[in-house]
């Protein structure tokens, strides 16, 4: 039990790892918070640094929720299945609530999905075959993460996996309350849309 404690501690450091700020700060001298949406997410730092740094946070991000789900698996430790989600809960904590933004931090989508690819390959292509095309269609990726976290929510109940349908009723809460200020744009016309995709083109 210590050892999953510890475990835990380092799922929640490794969630907490700013990816997003470090890219701003290293290589724009720039600090990503003061600009765009003001998230340190994948979404604002490839609308505020372009497509190589976003696609850089975009892997970072989701492998902090990937690695901190598998650190039991990797330090070989026993135990039942449910332990992995909530290492990876602990990343996406952390990811949200960094400990070195004064527990400020993400939105939960990327490293969300980290968890996922860690826990269930099956259940992560899933989340892909929803999301994608949820954003090749709205072109707002606020509005594709809250719609689709919805929908695999409820695809959830076919794994027969009452944790990782708990896990994934906690992130759609936890994704609903972080896009609060995405939902107020949402209905006020002025939330940022993603420059490719029907709505866009439309
Ligand atoms: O990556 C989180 C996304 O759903 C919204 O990000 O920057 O548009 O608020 P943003």
């Amino acid at each position: 039990t210590l050892n999953y404690l510890l475990v835990f501690i380092l799922a929640y450091l490794i969630g907490s790892f700013p990816t997003g700020v470090l890219m701003g700060k290293i290589f724009f001298h720039e600090d990503i918070r003061n600009f765009g949406s003001g998230n340190i997410g994948t979404t604002n730092s490839f609308r505020v640094m372009g497509p190589v740094a976003g696609s850089v946070v975009l892997i970072i991000d989701v492998l902090k929720g990937t690695l901190a789900t598998d650190l039991p698996l990797i330090f070989h430790l026993r135990g039942p299945k449910y332990l992995l989600l909530i290492a990876g809960a602990c990343a996406i904590l952390g990811h949200t609530f960094s400990i070195f933004l004064k527990f400020k931090g993400g939105k939960a989508v990327a490293t969300s999905a980290g968890v996922f690819l860690g826990y269930n390959l099956k259940f992560f292509g899933l989340c892909a075959v929803v999301f994608l095309p949820m954003l090749f269609i709205t072109s707002y990726v606020s509005l594709s993460s809250l719609v689709s976290i919805v929908i695999i929510f409820i695809c959830s109940f076919w794994f027969h996996d009452i944790f990782l349908t708990i896990i994934t009723g906690i992130m759609m809460i936890l994704l609903f309350v972080r896009h609060r200020s995405n939902i107020k744009r949402l209905i006020n016309h002025e939330e940022n849309i993603v420059p490719f995709g029907l709505w866009y083109w439309y």
